[in-house]
């Protein structure tokens, strides 16, 4: 079984070929076609959505052709056509999806919308074979929530950012230090060279009960800080960045440790924990978050960095995932820019989609 996925909700224009590995539980990649959009978004400090929308129509239909290429596979060979249907950007879902119906239309071939939300939460049963349930944290620009993943289509969020998304906190701390767009890898450089200790920001959150984030506390403190200190040499831009850094992880941590206490009370034990988002390339949380999990006895998936952050190899393995269980969908499907993975959430607490 081979599907091709297509991923256009934010800044990258991502298409790829996965098929099922015969013999094991997970996927195979036989292309994976990344075009970021960095470049064009750089100048506005932020993703422009209009530029984004026009950035993916140039991009796609050559990405299609290269990633069959580079599967060394034609439109027929391919068992369905998967495409976000968001969460995102309106303007790219609407491109990615309308590409995705027009090729399963022309070809007689399934078409499958996947909620990108789910797409991270599932790479875990790309890259390695795992059984339901497991934990998903989601760290992006857009995003920041700890799901329960108990089945395909049966997701509960356990913890929800109350404010800013993880990523989002990143951007605007490395706004204020001067920092091109996107923050987080200019942060985590920064942060390499500077002293966690010298600033001791607040940690929001930590020590209360459940699982939800907050990130707004911590970067007004960083405005604050970077007020009183005026002119900022380049060590304090560092010990701004290690210190803000090492609050991020300290938040990041203590808010999964309760998630896992909640879910061992919800459904008994998680089989794992996988991330997945940009933020999850961070290599200081990704070091913290395996500390955790070896602490509390918790197998930990981490995928490599460009699984983490936006592809179209994670579409097309949940559209493959769907297309096992013959969960298609009708060429009416209507593009999402709202998709929570959790319908009920907004209403019991007080979350964003
Ligand atoms: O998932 P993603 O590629 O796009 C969406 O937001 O959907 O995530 C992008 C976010 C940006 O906020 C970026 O600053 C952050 O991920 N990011 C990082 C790192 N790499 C990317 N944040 C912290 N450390 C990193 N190494
Ligand atoms: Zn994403």
């Amino acid at each position: 079984m081979k599907v091709i996925g297509i991923e256009t909700t934010c800044d990258e224009t991502a298409v790829a070929v996965v098929e099922e590995n015969l013999g094991a539980a997970c996927g195979h990649i036989l292309s994976n076609e990344v075009l970021s959009q960095i470049a064009q978004h750089a100048a506005y400090g932020g993703v422009v959505p209009e530029v984004a929308a026009r950035a993916h129509i140039e991009a796609l239909d050559r990405l299609i052709i290269r990633s069959l290429t580079q599967a060394n596979l034609d439109i027929q060979d391919i068992d369905a056509i998967a495409a976000a249907g968001g969460p995102g950007l309106i303007g790219g879902v609407i491109i990615g999806v309308t590409a995705a119906k027009a090729i399963a239309l022309a070809t007689n071939k399934p078409f499958i919308a996947v909620n990108h939300l789910e797409a991270h939460a599932l790479t875990a049963r790309l890259i390695e074979e795992i059984d339901f349930p497991f934990m998903a944290l989601l760290l992006s620009g857009g995003h920041t929530q700890l799901v329960a993943v108990k089945a395909i289509g049966n997701y509960q969020r356990i913890g929800s950012t109350v404010d800013d998304a993880a990523g989002e906190a990143f951007d605007k701390v490395a706004k204020m230090l001067g920092l091109p767009y996107p923050g987080g890898p200019e942060i985590q450089t920064l942060a390499r060279e500077g002293d966690p200790q010298r600033f001791d920001f607040p940690r929001p959150m930590i020590g209360r009960q459940g699982a939800d984030f907050s990130f707004s506390g911590l970067k007004t403190a960083v405005r604050l800080e970077i007020m009183k200190l005026g002119n900022l040499s380049q060590t304090d831009k560092k010990d701004l960045a290690a210190s803000f850094e090492a609050a991020m992880v300290d938040i990041i941590v203590d808010r999964v440790r309760n998630g896992i206490r909640l879910f061992n009370e919800m459904e008994g034990r998680a089989n794992g924990l996988v991330i997945g988002g940009g933020v999850a390339a961070n290599t200081a949380i990704r070091r913290a978050l395996t500390r955790l999990c070896a602490e509390v006895g918790m197998r930990f998936i981490m995928p490599p960095s460009q699984l983490c952050s936006d592809n179209g190899a994670i579409i097309a393995w949940a559209g493959l995932e769907r297309l096992r269980l013959g969960l298609i969908n009708d060429l009416d499907f209507a593009p999402k820019p709202r998709w929570p993975l959790d319908a009920n959430y907004s209403v019991l607490h007080h979350g964003k989609a």
